[in-house]
């Protein structure tokens, strides 16, 4: 019996932002966070690589030291899992919405399209990682923005100092951009895209419009 109070809150929503560098999903994580605060929910705003202490100082290696695709594949999934047993899980368990900028379809667009590597052990290391009783732990919802490789090149340009990512050419942002696609396609109830190449209000709307959808589902 479920006495008042006493029930186990209903678990939280995990939404993810994927796209390539320069795509523009950060801009608007912030102002999802305020719209659902405004409309009672708990968020957690958080980001991989990183998200806690560790995983943070991994991410600084991969944006910046060079290592070979696996060492790569390896401490992504390394700061995936303290970020999933420290942040992410426990912040579910309570029932609080979390906005994730970017979570393992980057790595399959990124380390499996970007740099070629093996998809297969990438799925290995994603069962080992986000595995659970309940099955593979992934997003709820997952937003897709969606913007051509040189449109996204000429955004970079003029914003910041380059990453080992973000230095990599157009060829290899057609793959990670492919690489998107594929997945996309693959689930599409999980992926929502979004036409990045729009104002930035009108990506807003599209992205309003996929939460009451969401909300009605
Ligand atoms: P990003 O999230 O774009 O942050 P910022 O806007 O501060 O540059 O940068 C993270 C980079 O890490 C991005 O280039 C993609 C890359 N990445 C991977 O290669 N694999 C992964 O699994 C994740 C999560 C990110």
């Amino acid at each position: 019996m479920n006495l008042p109070g006493t029930s186990a809150p209903r678990r939280g929503l995990f939404i993810s932002f994927e796209g390539i560098d320069g795509a523009g999903k950060s801009s608007h994580i912030d102002t999802l966070a305020t719209w659902l605060r405004q409309r009672g929910h708990e968020v957690l705003v958080t980001r991989e690589p990183g998200g806690t202490p560790l995983a943070e100082r991994l991410r600084e290696l991969v944006l910046h030291v060079t290592m070979d695709a696996l060492t790569e594949a390896l401490l992504v999934f390394a700061a995936r899992r303290d970020h999933l047993q420290q942040h992410i899980e426990p912040a579910l368990a309570r029932g609080a919405t979390v906005l994730c900028d970017r979570f393992t379809d980057a790595t399959f667009a990124y380390q499996g399209g970007g740099r070629g590597f093996d998809l297969a052990v990438l799925r290995q290391l994603e069962t080992w990682v986000q595995g659970g009783p309940a099955g593979l732990r992934q997003p709820d919802l997952t937003l897709w923005f969606e913007l051509a490789p040189a449109t996204a090149a000429a955004r970079r340009a003029a914003v910041r100092v380059p990453d080992r990512f973000e230095a990599q050419d157009e060829a290899f942002f057609e793959r990670v951009s492919a690489a998107y696609a594929a997945r996309c396609a693959a689930d599409p109830r999980r992926f929502a895209r979004v036409d990045a190449s729009a104002e930035r209000p009108a990506v807003w709307a599209q992205i309003e419009a996929h939460l009451q959808t969401l909300a009605r589902a």
